[in-house]
């Protein structure tokens, strides 16, 4: 009882300033806000915050805390994916402490979770704090508050952590869960992301940089950050910043817009308005998904930003450019002739099908018709520099020093080719891309040597980071790769859902493979390409650690790697999606008499080349592991694709020498003596397995299979080598080319080169050397086997 009064005398006291507009400052359990009274809202004390039903459409309701100026700004929102209904729909605190939103009386749409049994004999409340903190106390005990579940915006002390994110909304008039998020990834830094309908991927900071390259830090794994109401920002990864107005108390919040920028605003006290003081991203433009597939994304201060879409493209969905653009043209018919429109000064990231150095335009041109999927060049004029795409995404226009063309059939009309894009520009609808964006740029006046250093700041800032991307690019290049396919990152893949893979798998039904952790089945995408889809084991491994694993896979692109198409992470679920090939694993082709020798050749270098570009010239080292014909796959054109990365293990360049496997990986008669031995593990137990995987191509012998004069299970691995050998030795002595009859397959015919059979024995025994350092690398490979070609 004297609990009650004194709650009561609380209450008296604490909404008698506002008793002019009886506003209540507090929900008591068993009471209840509806969203038919206007006035049923809660008001915090300082008068700075509300929080109640906020008109999100027609009929529509959310329940918000919103900041009391001239907009209502919305800073958090309870259902802001389930609007519900203008009549009868309410906010009730229970009486056993939950706090629950109802939907005409109905539904309940959204809940607080919070049974405090502790509470029993203690009253809850739920208030809004000075802050913007909506929060439900019991007996002392905070058992839920606002600010543990952000929506886009954060506010002064508000924590972001390793459990929250922000996520933009849909757009300036949508409230609902956009594409952009903002979040600490697996690396413990803050990341901005864009998960899109189809794909995904991480914008800021850019995708090329190492943490420490960005000034973060990946090792602290607190995962905290926050900012101050003086406007200075501090995270556990040392991203910090000062607002540009930084100093002085005011209301502030970071939000992320829809627009995919994150910025902290402060509220001007003269004439009220949102102020930006601090943005990560001043190149609209280079956010991505901005402006969807096969479009590009222009931007000028006075009109903000707008889409266009591609010369030979059109739009997909009139009202939103999020989907991109479609081709007007069926791709790669037989007989079409192509040409390539130019845009000057545009830049399409990610999806390179190669890199190739010191081409000329012709030659590139030539490169991508070579493919049907290439759907432009990306060339560098002065460098000669040349990346055929495979799509075209997050496309800009200006600020970019090159020329991108597009691939078009010549029988499709682009009615003006010198021109093409003014044709092709088309505002974007109003809703979604071109409002208000251009408030970003309006400058403050005040505070102007603040201003200057900061500015000051970032452009040295930029140019250090220039500086970085200029010496890292320099160094990375490898000397003289000119002829392997080389790929750049790629920036992202697609996200799907459990149900839609169960469904184009007709429920896991057609099995095509098994091994390395998962079952592999085909399967039809909802576009209609079929897929093979991987089932991982139920594995302990976390969603963060998957999604790094993935990641990794995602950007490793090359026509002798199989494409990896997506990903799906839902509960225990764990899939890839990858590309489907027809000829299925070169394990199930070796013993079939389909590989003639030229198949054969051709199979040997796409896989040196797969394998020397996970080795050496992606952006992080990667190691295969499981080397072996049943990770070997075949396209239409038996071109090899390795497949199968589930055992790799990303090194870092420089720690090569001492990493530790801590348990032995591969298979075996194919596995490396390093791992029997325990030996550290590099690059070499690949190129061994590679070795075998060739010697047993040539001669069709299961390396498990072969039976030597000095077996012994130790050497079980090298039976194969030291039959090829011995089988070399006894040639010697009776003359030259019977050796080769006796190794090479018989299946395979007597159609074959015999220098090029030599060259291909030789690199092989190289590769099965027993000491790994006798062992070529794989682009050394490569090279060996190029050799011959060349000079014949
Ligand atoms: C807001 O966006 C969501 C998701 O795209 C959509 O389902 C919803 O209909 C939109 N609401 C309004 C009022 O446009
Ligand atoms: C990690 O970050 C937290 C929060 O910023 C800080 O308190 C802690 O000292 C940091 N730890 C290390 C090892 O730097
Ligand atoms: C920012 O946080 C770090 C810990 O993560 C702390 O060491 C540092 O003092 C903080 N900076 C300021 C200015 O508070
Ligand atoms: C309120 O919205 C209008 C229109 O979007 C805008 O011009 C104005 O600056 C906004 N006011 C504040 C305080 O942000
Ligand atoms: C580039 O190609 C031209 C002719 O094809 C050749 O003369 C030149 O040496 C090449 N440059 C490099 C750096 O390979
Ligand atoms: C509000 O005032 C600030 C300076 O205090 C100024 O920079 C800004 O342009 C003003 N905004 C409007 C809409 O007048």
């Amino acid at each position: 009882m004297g609990v009650l009064f004194l709650l009561l005398l609380f209450l008296a006291l604490s909404s008698s300033p506002s008793s002019s507009s009886n506003l209540p400052a507090a929900l008591d359990e068993g009471s209840s806000l509806s969203v038919e009274k206007e006035i049923d809202f809660l008001v915090s004390p300082n008068r700075a915050f509300s929080a109640g039903f906020y008109p999100v459409g027609p009929n529509a309701y959310c329940f918000a805390i919103w900041f009391n100026d001239e907009n209502h700004t919305v800073v958090w929102m309870a259902n802001r994916d389930k609007p519900v209904n203008g009549k009868r729909s309410k906010l009730s605190l229970h009486k056993t402490g939950n706090l629950v939103l109802t939907d005409a009386g109905q539904i309940s749409v959204w809940a607080s979770d919070t049974e405090p049994t502790s509470s029993s004999n203690s009253h809850t409340r739920l208030q809004l704090e000075d802050t913007g903190n909506l929060v439900l106390r019991g007996g002392g005990v905070v058992h839920w508050q606002s600010f543990d579940w952000p929506t886009d915006t954060l506010l002064p002390h508000q924590l972001i952590t390793r459990s929250t994110e922000l996520v933009a909304s849909r757009s300036r008039t949508n409230h609902s869960s956009g594409f952009y998020k903002f979040h600490f990834d697996y690396e413990n830094t803050l990341r901005l992301v864009f998960d899109g309908i189809e794909t995904s991927s991480v914008y800021w900071y850019e995708t090329w940089l190492v943490s420490w390259e960005a000034g973060r830090s990946a090792y602290n794994n607190s995962r905290i950050a926050f900012f101050d109401s003086f406007g200075y920002f501090n995270s556990s990864d040392e991203l910090q910043f000062w607002s540009s107005d930084w100093g002085t108390r005011r209301p502030r919040r970071l939000t992320v817009d829809p627009d995919g920028n994150i910025r902290m605003y402060s509220l001007d006290h003269g004439n009220k308005t949102w102020q930006v003081t601090w943005q990560a991203i001043s190149k609209p433009c280079k956010i991505h998904g901005a402006c969807g597939a096969n479009s590009l994304c222009t931007y000028a201060p006075e009109s903000g930003r707008r889409c266009s879409c591609a010369p030979g493209y059109t739009m997909k969905n009139r009202r939103d450019w999020s989907h991109g653009c479609v081709p007007n043209f069926k791709s790669c018919e037989k007989g079409d002739q192509y040409d390539f429109i130019e845009l000057r000064q545009s830049e399409f990231y990610g999806y390179d099908i190669g890199f190739f150095r010191n081409y000329t335009l012709q030659q590139c041109k030539e490169e991508c018709l070579k493919y049907c999927s290439c759907k432009g060049i990306q060339y560098k004029v002065g460098e000669a520099y040349c990346y055929p795409k495979n799509m075209l995404l997050n496309g800009y226009q200006g600020g970019f020093e090159y020329p991108m063309f597009i691939r078009v059939p010549k029988i499709v009309q682009v009615s003006d080719r010198k021109h093409p894009l003014e044709e092709f520009s088309l505002d974007c609808p109003k809703e979604v891309l071109t409002t208000d964006l251009d408030r970003t740029y309006k400058k403050k006046r005040e505070n102007g040597t603040l201003r200057f250093m900061l500015w000051f700041a970032i452009g040295l800032g930029l140019l250090e980071i220039l500086c970085i991307i200029y010496v890292s690019l320099k160094t990375r290049q490898p000397s003289s790769r000119s002829k392997q396919g080389y790929i750049q990152a790629a920036a992202g893949f697609s996200k799907f859902t459990y149900a839609e893979l169960k469904k184009a798998t007709r429920n896991f039904n057609e099995e095509i493979g098994r091994g390395g952790g998962g079952v592999v089945y085909k399967g039809i995408l909802p576009d209609n390409r079929a897929a093979a889809i991987k089932r991982l084991n139920e594995a302990n491994q976390g969603e963060a650690e998957f999604l790094a694993e993935v990641s990794i896979i995602g950007r490793l692109n090359h026509m002798n790697l199989l494409e990896t198409w997506g990903y799906c992470a839902e509960g225990k679920h764990r899939l890839l999606v990858y590309e489907y090939m027809e000829h299925g694993s070169l394990a199930a082709n070796l013993y079939s008499n389909a590989l003639d020798w030229e198949k054969r050749l051709g199979i040997a270098l796409g896989t040196a080349k797969g394998l020397a570009y996970l080795h050496e010239e992606c952006l992080e080292w990667v190691l295969h592991c499981d080397v072996k014909p049943h990770n070997i796959l075949l396209d239409s054109n038996y071109q090899p694709k390795v497949a199968d990365f589930g055992l790799s293990k990303l090194l870092n360049r420089g720690g090569i020498g001492n990493s530790s496997f801590s348990r032995i990986r591969g298979t075996r008669g194919y596995m490396a003596p390093e791992w029997v031995f325990n030996l550290p593990i590099t690059s070499k137990v690949d190129v061994y397995s590679y070795g075998i995987v060739v010697l047993e191509l040539i001669t069709g012998r299961n390396p498990m299979g072969v039976h030597t004069s000095d077996d012994n299970d130790e050497m079980e691995n090298g039976r194969l080598v030291t039959w090829v050998r011995e089988k070399i030795h006894g040639g010697a002595e009776s003359g030259k080319a019977s050796w080769i009859e006796e190794i090479v397959d018989p299946t395979m015919g007597s159609e074959y080169d015999v220098g090029r059979m030599e060259v291909l024995v030789k690199v092989a025994l190289q590769c099965a050397e027993e000491d790994k350092d006798a062992r070529p690398s794989m682009s050394q490979v490569v090279d060996m086997l190029l050799r011959p070609q060349e000079e014949d």
